[in-house]
């Protein structure tokens, strides 16, 4: 099995460290959050650390990188207070990949992509049309982490939307019918399959089997 030590990870090479680290943590979230500054210009860029952050109040985060260049979306959602979450399916994750180019605030990368928004119930921040799932949210909070100068932004989550037929009973959201796509390291994008849902765990008296 490969061994890979912190010292080692030190010495590496920029990219080849950047894309270890990156997939190492496992699948993670691939989401477009969109916003719109006061002027009216749109703006939208793929994030893959979008986390559950408690149910109740509904609360979702973010990390956000260095502010030491402009950060659209970070500006645009301080200044605004809204932002939108919306899940990156199949269909669309050439464009969705391409929003992490880094373009001037003054240009929208729904131009610059096929990527197309959308506006629901009167709210400030546009969707990405044809998105299977999306959510709203309001701008809470930011912690500083003083490792590495990122950000944990909190927003609560005000409004969802998803196509009617992914709702369980129970609430629980299907995510593969959607076709939503999962981020494997910086730049790889998958379909994970539902395998199984399992009971609330309790504690058991023998191991299975024994
Ligand atoms: C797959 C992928 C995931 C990314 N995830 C994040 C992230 O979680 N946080 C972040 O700050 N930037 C992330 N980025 C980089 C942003 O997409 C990129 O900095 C983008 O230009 C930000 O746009 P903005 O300046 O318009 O906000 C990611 C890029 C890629 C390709």
């Amino acid at each position: 099995m490969k061994h890979i030590t912190a010292k080692q990870i030190d010495a590496m090479e920029k990219v080849f460290r950047l894309n270890l680290i990156n997939s190492i943590t496992g699948y993670k979230s691939a989401n477009l959050i969109a916003t719109k500054s006061k002027d009216g210009i749109t703006n939208v860029a793929v994030f893959s650390s979008v986390i559950h952050l408690g149910s109740n109040p509904p609360l979702l985060g973010f990390i956000l990188r260095p502010t030491t260049v402009p950060r659209n979306t970070f500006d645009n959602l301080k200044e605004t207070g809204i932002f939108t979450v919306n899940h990156i399916h199949e269909d669309i994750i050439k464009d969705a990949h391409h929003t992490s180019a880094s373009y001037d605030g003054e240009i929208s990368e729904f131009d610059k992509t096929n990527l197309k928004e959308t506006y629901r119930d009167g709210i400030f921040a546009p969707f990405v049309e044809g998105c299977k799932v999306s959510i709203a949210c309001r701008y809470k909070n930011e912690c500083f982490l003083k490792e590495n100068e990122c950000y944990l932004i909190i927003g609560s989550i005000e409004h969802i939307y998803f196509d009617d037929n992914l709702l369980s009973e129970d609430g629980f959201v299907n995510l593969e019918k959607a076709k939503t796509v999962t981020v494997n390291g910086l730049d790889g994008y998958a379909l994970p399959k539902l395998l199984e849902r399992f009971e609330y765990a309790r504690p058991k008296k023998e191991k299975d089997g024994s």
